[in-house]
């Protein structure tokens, strides 16, 4: 080969060679990852956290960014703190976070996600997703419960009414559970559990065991070693409260499959007023053409799905909500008056009076804008993505600080102030949908994963406001505000208990 032929491949090589070395340059360039704080050998940002980890999230992002690489062990993960890369993730990168991500704790509450929540993407997860939407809390299912809730309701202003007849203060946050737990117990099989002893009470308190252990944080979590370790002890305590909550529920499937079959006997059809959410499921459970054959952990686990994410995120939501009436007289009066003029003085507000309460409407809103009982959304990548021009490898679990995104300055006037205004229009109808993908008002999460009971939730949870608010006038028992101080645990709990005295309004329904 000469110099000219050498001259010629070079010549002929030279851009090709650049070009391949620009192309290179640039996917360099893309695959740049979010920026991260300052971190520690071997547990990365683990020390960061504190006990409320929405608000250890928060200053971290308020000092370094909305959009923030964090490592926990050798897991890591991307923290988002604004309303607009909540949307790239959740809205334009819907298809790579599809996945809520493994914990440890709760793989195993949820018999090995048999749940929905827990389930990864796939057939299984469509199919009960399916289920939820169209037939467990399709509109039908709900306005077919309807008399249910009703019913619970006027129990519920009942005891309020005992209580404020012997003139007791009363613990907002737990009577409001109770009516949670009622609803979703009485819509699930039919059964109560204010009774202490009855099967449902003990039901109760052992899944409200179940869900605390698991929301806690196991070191598992952080890689293989701990995992081995066990260092919290979490395997022994997990499993024996599952088998108790196991052989509870077996106990409640068990006798509604003989309920079924002498119903069956008795009428050749069942009563369709009397089907709950259990029939729904032991329909599929027994069909063996079902496209997916349902097994009795996914009907157990399903149960804790509907009383893990549907009593507590409702119940915390009224408390909270109370708290900050207590504290704004003002408003609670306007919205009272709203009440009245709507609904009037002979009976007491029912969930189709919701549409025509725009203020009870953005009373809620501003409680869920505030003290989201949903306060993070996490996700697991399936797949490499782009957001916000970094990189977002596969596995890489996703927060969004949906608690912090509320309190963003950017999208919020006076972002720290109780004001339901700021959802009224001039028409005066309150705006922004929850149902909507309104990503800085994300309580409810949003896409494909997005949370199928909010149309439960949003009648549930203004029309028992509405109903505290119509039938009772509510004193403190002491000088001063109400606190606002949150504490560890799922769905953002009090740190103390909402101590309120009821005082019944003249209304002639409201009688002992
Ligand atoms: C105030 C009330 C509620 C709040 C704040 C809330 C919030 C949430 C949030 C943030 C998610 C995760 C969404 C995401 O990853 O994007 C979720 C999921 C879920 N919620 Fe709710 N929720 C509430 C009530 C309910 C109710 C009443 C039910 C059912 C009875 C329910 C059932 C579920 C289920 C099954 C999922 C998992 C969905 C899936 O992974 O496909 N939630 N909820």
């Amino acid at each position: 080969m000469d110099n000219d032929d050498l001259r010629a491949i070079l010549m002929f090589m030279l851009p090709a060679l650049l070009f391949i070395i620009l192309l290179l340059s640039k996917r360099k360039g893309k695959a740049k990852l979010p920026p991260s704080p300052p971190g520690l050998p071997l547990i990365g940002h683990f020390h960061l956290l504190g006990p409320l980890p929405h608000r250890a999230f928060h200053n971290i992002s308020q000092r370094y960014g909305p959009l923030l690489r964090l490592s926990f062990g050798s897991k890591s993960c991307v923290l988002v703190s604004s309303p607009e890369i909540a949307r790239q993730c959740l809205k334009i990168n819907d298809a790579s976070f599809l996945n809520h991500p493994h914990k440890t704790n709760l793989d195993y509450v949820t018999y090995d996600r048999s749940d929905i929540f827990m389930a990864p993407y796939g057939p299984f997860w469509k199919f009960m997703r399916k289920l939820f939407i169209t037939q467990l809390l399709s509109p039908t299912t709900l306005h077919h419960h309807s008399p249910v809730r009703a019913q619970e309701l006027k129990f519920f202003l009942h005891n309020l009414l005992k209580k404020a007849d012997l003139g007791e203060e009363v613990n907002v946050g737990e009577e409001v559970a109770l009516l949670a737990y009622n609803i979703v117990t009485t819509m699930a099989f039919r059964k109560r559990c204010s009774d202490v002893k009855s099967e449902g009470s003990q039901l109760v308190q052992v899944v409200k065991e179940l869900i605390e252990l698991g929301g806690k944080f196991n070191l598992a979590d952080m890689g293989w070693l701990f995992k081995k370790l066990d260092l919290q002890g979490y395997r022994k305590i997990l499993s024996t409260v599952r088998t108790k909550y196991d052989a509870i529920i077996e106990r409640i499937i068990k006798e509604h499959e003989e309920s079924r079959r002498t119903r069956r006997k008795d009428t050749h059809k069942e009563h369709e007023a009397e089907r709950d959410l259990l029939d729904i499921l032991l329909d599929i459970y027994e069909n063996p053409n079902s496209e997916i054959r349902l097994t009795r952990e996914n009907i157990k686990a399903f149960f804790l799905n509907i009383f893990g994410a549907g009593t507590d995120t409702s119940s915390l939501t009224v408390t909270w909500a109370m708290a900050e009436l207590m504290n704004h007289p003002d408003i609670m009066e306007k919205a009272r008056k709203e009440i009245d003029s709507v609904v009037g003085k002979e009976r007491i507000v029912e969930e189709s009076d919701i549409p025509n309460l725009p203020y009870v409407e953005s009373i809620v809103k501003e409680t869920f804008r505030l003290h989201p009982t949903g306060t993070m959304i996490s996700r697991q990548a399936t797949q490499e993505c782009e957001v916000n021009g970094y990189v977002i490898p596969e596995k890489t679990s996703l927060i969004v600080n949906v608690w912090s995104i509320g309190r963003d300055p950017e999208y919020w006037e006076y972002p720290l102030e109780f004001r339901p205004e700021r959802f009224m229009n001039e028409e005066g109808e309150s705006e922004m949908s929850l149902k909507a993908q309104n990503f800085e008002l994300l309580v409810f999460g949003a896409g494909r994963r997005m949370c199928p009971g909010v149309s439960l939730a949003t009648k549930v949870v203004p029309t028992t406001l509405a109903a505290m608010i119509q039938c009772f006038q509510w004193k403190l028992p002491h000088e001063g505000d109400v606190d606002m101080e949150e504490k560890p645990g799922l769905g953002l709990p009090r740190a103390n208990p909402l101590l309120c005295i009821p005082v019944p309004r003249p209304l002639p329904f409201l009688k002992l």
